[in-house]
């Protein structure tokens, strides 16, 4: 089956890097921007350099070191916002601005004050200006999920007109289900005139815990850019989580036929690499990069993967970059003890590994897990008595 190429556009360094906890100095966002394009992703967002100086000069930083992706930088759609991000991108080989301004009738009414018609004039004017920096101009609608429907097209069609290539339609709030942002994007691409001219983009929050969801929904829709975050983070309760979209395409190939272009043994490095320079650690059962995405305590559980792999495991951990899944604790069955010791390197008999099994069990009781370091020094003892034993008699 032939699959359609799908964008990953990554914002771990904006939308993520500005969500409370996770913010960066330039070193660690350099740091992680050389991470990120070893990934392998198609964009990657390194900043909103009108934010501060400090942004605008780590978003310059990484226009000039960083090669592979295209290197986007975000700007309100008014002068000053492009111009700075234009002299920030000055660096890359491969520069996009990402402008924006909402369009729903809450923001532009309650938050910018400004008319329909305002709106529309800064679109014309916000993407005319980005394109004279570059041939590579996103528009984003921001709450366009919550904007009026007829409203909507218009800005779209507007921004295509002005020379906006990627068009990104986000649900700001994450307040859409997988089926509204379906029809969402089938109702936009049917109705728009020009949409056969860009290539449209989804950014879902995760407010509902259905950011995945409905970036993969809009994919179905014709999609064919994803932005998301290492292990999700971003606004509020964070954006669609890029390991989770990236996997989700590689395991599930009958019903999600795309391709990308991320090496996804290098995902379980990046999401460490991203929690290590934050201190911020993902949930223990986070998909495929928590503590737990692929560890088997229960003693039937470890049988099973022993036995097959394939009776607890959808996809290898080697796929993402995990090594070791067999967590020993006090669920755990002779079988998987003395696999772990074999992975360490021990020969053990029947009697030896009887008291290893006893001693492990006995140590997961009074802690959580036992580690590979608990192990050996149990074995070591164990081997240790018993040969001292054998030299008494
Ligand atoms: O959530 C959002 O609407 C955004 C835009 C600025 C792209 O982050
Ligand atoms: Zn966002």
């Amino acid at each position: 089956m032939s699959k359609d190429r799908l964008y990953i556009f990554d914002t771990t360094l904006r939308d993520g890097e500005q969500s409370p906890g996770f913010s960066m100095n330039t070193d660690e966002k350099l740091r992680l921007a050389r991470q990120i394009e070893v990934l392998g992703v198609d964009v990657m967002e390194a900043g909103f350099p009108i934010a501060s100086d400090d942004d605008a000069h780590a978003v310059q930083l990484i226009a000039a070191e960083i090669t592979q992706p295209v290197i986007a930088g975000l700007a309100r759609c008014n002068p000053l916002d492009i111009e700075r991000t234009g002299e920030s991108l000055r660096p890359a080989q491969r520069a996009r601005i990402h402008t924006f301004i909402a369009t729903s009738d809450l923001h532009l009414e309650r938050k910018l004050r400004i008319s329909r018609d305002d709106c529309l004039a800064a679109v014309t004017a916000g993407v005319t200006q980005a394109r004279g920096y570059t041939d590579d101009v996103e528009f984003s609608a921001e709450d366009a999920t919550r904007s009026d429907m007829d409203f909507l097209c218009r800005v779209v069609e507007t921004a295509i007109e002005a020379g906006a290539t990627t068009i990104n339609l986000p649900d700001t709030v994450g307040y859409c289900t997988p089926e509204e942002i379906e029809e969402f994007f089938l109702e936009i691409r049917r109705k728009v005139t020009n949409a056969d001219k860009v290539i449209f983009s989804t950014h879902c929050h995760d407010d509902l815990g259905l950011a995945v969801a409905n970036s993969l929904a809009a994919v179905k829709a014709g999609v064919r850019q994803v932005e998301c975050t290492i292990n999700g983070i971003g606004e509020r309760a964070g954006n669609a989580s890029l390991e989770e979209i990236v996997m989700a395409t590689r395991v599930k190939p009958d019903r999600l036929p795309y391709e990308t272009i991320v090496n996804s043994q290098e995902l379980f490095r990046t999401s460490q690499l991203l929690t290590e320079i934050t201190h911020e650690s993902v949930q223990a059962n986070k998909a495929l990069v928590g503590r737990n995405a692929f560890a088997h305590e229960a003693g039937i559980h470890q049988d099973g993967v022993i036995k097959d792999r394939r009776t607890y495991e959808i996809m290898k951990p080697e796929d993402v970059g995990v090594e070791s899944t067999l967590v020993l604790g006090k669920h755990s069955g002779r079988h998987a003890v003395k696999k772990r010791c074999e992975e360490l390197g021990y020969e053990l008999n029947r009697f030896e590994l009887d008291r290893v099994y006893r001693e492990v069990i006995a140590l997961a009781d009074k802690q959580k897990s036992v580690s590979d370091n608990d192990v050996s020094d149990i074995v070591d003892r164990v081997q240790a008595s018993v040969t001292s034993d054998a030299g008494a008699a």
